[in-house]
């Protein structure tokens, strides 16, 4: 984490997802790093799957939290697009989305894949257009190929090459202009953004940039 606080710009937002398990841990470390924190999102998943021991509540919801780099530097936060996409009103910090979709797995699973949905509003909400994002646990890089629909650049590091491939598989995906448009209509408030697509190469190792 402070590798990413020393590459995070004055004005950005860092947002950290965990469930029950971790999150109320994971928590404490922006704190000690002079972040500030600025919500606790609730991902309300709108079609949960069953819970098989039949032991617990369904397990429905994440929590992301949001930080801002500097207590004093104000964050940027794209608050009028929140609202436009929220039907007029101000965007709660209870995000009703579904879960993973099976077309979203096209190019392989992952075990905690992230729905596009989720990552576009967090992208669409606090960064602008050929912003750099980074993830530096990025898994499939759900994080990447929304931010490749929504015309910002990307750079993801992950431990696993298996993981890092298919990666490179989602990006060589969307560069089929029919797929990307059809990824952009699934995904709940892209409607009336710009999505210019950038089609940089993909780069291999254990980093990757799009
Ligand atoms: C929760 S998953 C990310 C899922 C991703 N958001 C997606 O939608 O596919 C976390 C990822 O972090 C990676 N990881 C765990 N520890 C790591 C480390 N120390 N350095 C780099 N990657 C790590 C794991 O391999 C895993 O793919």
């Amino acid at each position: 984490m402070k590798g990413v606080r020393s590459k995070l710009k004055d004005n950005g937002t860092v947002w950290i997802s965990g469930t029950f398990h971790n999150i109320f841990s994971i928590a404490q470390v922006p704190n000690e790093l002079e972040f500030r924190i600025l919500n606790a999102v609730t991902w309300v998943k709108t079609d949960p799957p069953p819970n098989p021991a039949c032991r617990c509540f369904t397990h429905s919801s994440e929590i992301i939290i949001r930080a801002r780099k500097n207590k004093k530097v104000p964050h940027y936060f794209n608050y009028e697009l929140m609202k436009a996409i929220n039907d007029g009103k101000q965007m709660k910090d209870v995000w009703n989305l579904p879960a993973i979709a099976p077309w979203e797995k096209s190019c392989g699973k992952h075990p905690t894949q992230k729905p596009l949905g989720v990552l576009s509003r967090i992208i669409l909400s606090s960064t602008q257009l050929n912003a750099w994002i980074l993830d530096p646990f990025t898994g499939s890089s759900t994080t990447g190929i929304a931010a490749n629909l929504l015309n910002r650049k990307f750079l993801g590091i992950d431990k696993e090459i298996d993981f890092l491939e298919m990666s490179k598989r989602r990006r060589i995906e969307i560069d089929e202009l029919a797929i990307f448009e059809e990824y952009k209509q699934k995904i709940q408030g892209f409607k009336d953004q710009e999505c210019l697509s950038v089609h940089p190469q993909a780069e291999c190792g254990q980093e990757l940039q799009f």
